[in-house]
């Protein structure tokens, strides 16, 4: 991967494609995570003396303009973080663009508007990505979290013009590498989420390489169907039980144990402050639904952990939006949290709602490390090549000169 390191970027244009697709509430961001993280890198570039020019996606408003989608409330809050007037162009292609970029002076930082009121983006379309480029003479991509979508912005755009991974993308690629190519073994993967159908190949994938996977949520009724168990009314994917055995008899081939709940919450219907009871997994009343692992699971898990030098984490354990169905994740997530800063454990985790559950316990700041990316880090997870780090890596397709 070519990084930005000792580049020379005085006086020149840098197209920093960013994944400023943050929580924005009545105008103004709600969530500044996404934007922390990709300050050091624009920080840097301004010191060095370069045009910063800022672009992202925002939502999918699938080629229209709308307030709800506009990058505008970002530029305020960068403008508040950076301590600098952030200008912001109400298009990313064009004359007017240009002209913008053109008035820049040295150290300046500019946001442009959301890359997806354009078909071409998300087309990966080369027109597209050549109007783009055209706007700056270097390209660094530090949106980790957008890596899995080739699109204009992330992946063509990366071959025509030199192209370099930003801070923020070399922190994301450095500890998502070692803690799933080089981990420090045993290492333990807890998944989590509703459906099995959705992590086929993340549980396919992390059967072969870890060495034990704790199922969570809705997917772990499935497990416990496919096992002959009775989950009553509990979200399960009968379908899916046979994929569930391949991916067993995989993690068994491969010395990978795959926990499962001995005891659930269950309650009639999920809602706030329910009437809920314990009970065995064998024993779940036909007409209710299993919306957590029960403290005998939980004790389970916790002594699992303390076998444990890694774990990487994607999916909560139960609907832990809803009180009381989150205790089981957020017990987990204090005890990793607690290993990790007592050193005994490495500790990474993504993913939108698992970031979001660790926070609720208190948890996410004792993590070795916490991803910014949702769908990125799920096919990170499941092996899968992300194209917008491939066209970045050494030997990709060099930059060509079709900008004219
Ligand atoms: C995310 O939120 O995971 C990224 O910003 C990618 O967004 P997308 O799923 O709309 O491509």
């Amino acid at each position: 991967i070519k990084t930005t390191d000792g580049l020379d970027v005085a006086g020149k244009r840098v197209l920093v494609r960013a994944d400023l697709n943050v929580p924005v509430e009545d105008g103004a961001v709600a969530d500044a995570t996404r934007i922390e993280r990709v300050l050091p890198t624009i920080e840097a570039l301004r010191k060095a003396g370069a045009k910063v020019v800022l672009m992202s996606h925002f939502g999918r408003p699938k080629g229209e303009r709308s307030p709800e989608t506009s990058l505008k409330p970002v530029a305020a809050k960068l403008t508040e973080l950076l301590g600098t007037d952030v200008l912001f162009l109400d298009d990313c292609i064009g004359p007017e663009v240009e002209a913008g970029i053109a008035s820049l002076k040295d150290g300046d930082v500019v946001l442009l508007e959301n890359l997806r009121y354009h078909a071409g983006e998300t087309k990966n379309d080369i027109g597209f990505a050549k109007q783009l480029a055209a706007l700056g003479d270097i390209y660094v991509d530090d949106a980790f979290s957008c890596a899995h979508r080739a699109h204009a912005s992330v992946e063509a755009i990366a071959r025509l013009m030199p192209a370099y991974a930003g801070m923020a993308m070399m922190a994301e690629i450095d500890a998502l590498s070692a803690a799933l190519e080089y981990p420090k073994r045993p290492v333990m993967a807890v998944v989590g989420g509703a459906k099995v159908s959705t992590k086929i190949e993340v549980l396919t994938n992390l059967a072969q390489r870890m060495d034990m996977i704790v199922v969570g949520g809705g997917m772990a009724n499935t497990f416990l169907f496919a096992d002959g168990i009775d989950v009553g009314k509990s979200l399960c994917e009968p379908d899916f039980a046979d994929t569930v055995k391949e991916i067993t008899e995989k993690a068994k081939a491969s010395g990978c144990e795959i926990v499962l709940p001995v005891d659930v919450v269950v309650a009639n219907s999920l809602a706030e402050d329910v009437e809920t009871s314990v009970c065995g997994v064998d024993e779940i009343p036909a007409d209710a639904l299993a919306l957590d692992q029960g403290p005998k699971s939980v004790d389970l898990l916790i002594e699992k952990l303390e076998g444990a030098h890694t774990v990487l984490w994607n999916g909560p354990l139960g609907a832990f939006e809803i009180a009381p169905f989150g205790a089981a994740t957020f017990a987990l997530a204090t005890e990793a949290g607690a290993r990790t800063k007592a050193g005994k454990l490495i500790s990474v985790a993504g993913g939108g709602d698992t970031v979001r559950a660790l926070n609720m316990a208190g948890a996410a700041d004792n993590f070795t490390y916490i991803s910014t990316a949702g769908g990125a880090f799920l096919e990170w997870l499941a092996g899968e090549q992300l194209p917008g780090v491939a066209v970045l890596a050494d030997g990709a397709t060099p930059p060509q000169s079709a900008v004219a």
